[in-house]
């Protein structure tokens, strides 16, 4: 069983993408990380977004460090900064979209695999058994990342989250590449009032309804 989840920053399909694997036993995949871990590298190598190329980006892709994924440092603003002006570059999406898709076709556990991210359902995996657009109020998001990252112990104030929330947002809804947007077969679910509990409630029963 594929399952392909996107949505907005701190929409909670992070964490149901997780809850899902675990109940079915899938292998997930966080897309996001991708793209953090290469904002990352970019930025242990001095570089900022104003002064980055889009050659240089794809060289990285390519020559990617994967155990930074799961890097405590990608969780920083500054990192999910870069992530969103490398995410909106063309050859970047290009250059990781078979590494996505390899993982989909032969995932660790023989399952299935559960892939969350921005563009899973419109393009990385348009096939995918079900799909999930998982959506929240802008408020309520950059509520939950300032409480995520104060817990990770990073100094943040909730108005500058909600700034670079709103930019990022923009800049992922907006760009020409695979912009953040439902696929036309995606089940929408709003969390603005939902519980981690409730939310995985929901979407085991469409699961379920799917897998019959
Ligand atoms: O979900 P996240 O905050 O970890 O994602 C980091 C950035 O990467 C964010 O700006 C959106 C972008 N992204 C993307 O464009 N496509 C994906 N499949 C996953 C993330």
């Amino acid at each position: 069983m594929i399952i392909a989840i996107d949505g907005s920053a701190a929409s909670g399909k992070g964490t149901l993408a997780k809850q899902l694997a675990a109940h079915f036993g899938l292998s997930h995949l966080d897309t996001g990380a991708l793209y953090r871990a290469v904002g990352l590298q970019l930025l242990n190598v001095g570089k900022n977004p104003k002064n980055i190329n889009e050659y240089q980006c794809v060289k990285l892709c390519f020559e990617l460090d994967i155990t930074l994924t799961k890097n405590p440092l990608i969780r920083s603003e500054k990192v999910a900064e870069m992530a969103s002006v490398v995410a909106a570059m063309p050859a970047v999406r290009l250059a990781l979209l078979d590494l996505q898709r390899q993982f989909a076709a032969a995932p660790p556990n023989p399952n299935g695999a559960v892939l969350d991210g921005r563009d899973i359902g419109t393009l990385v995996l348009p096939d995918a058994d079900i799909k999930f657009f998982i959506d929240a109020d802008i408020h309520i998001r950059a509520g939950r990342r300032t409480k995520e990252l104060l817990q990770l112990g990073q100094s943040v104030m909730f108005p500058d989250v909600l700034t670079d929330m709103q930019e990022r947002d923009t800049r992922d809804r907006s760009r020409s590449a695979s912009p953040l947007r439902p696929a036309d077969d995606a089940i929408i679910i709003d969390t603005s009032k939902m519980d981690v509990d409730a939310v995985m409630t929901l979407a085991l029963s469409h699961v379920i309804a799917y897998s019959g």
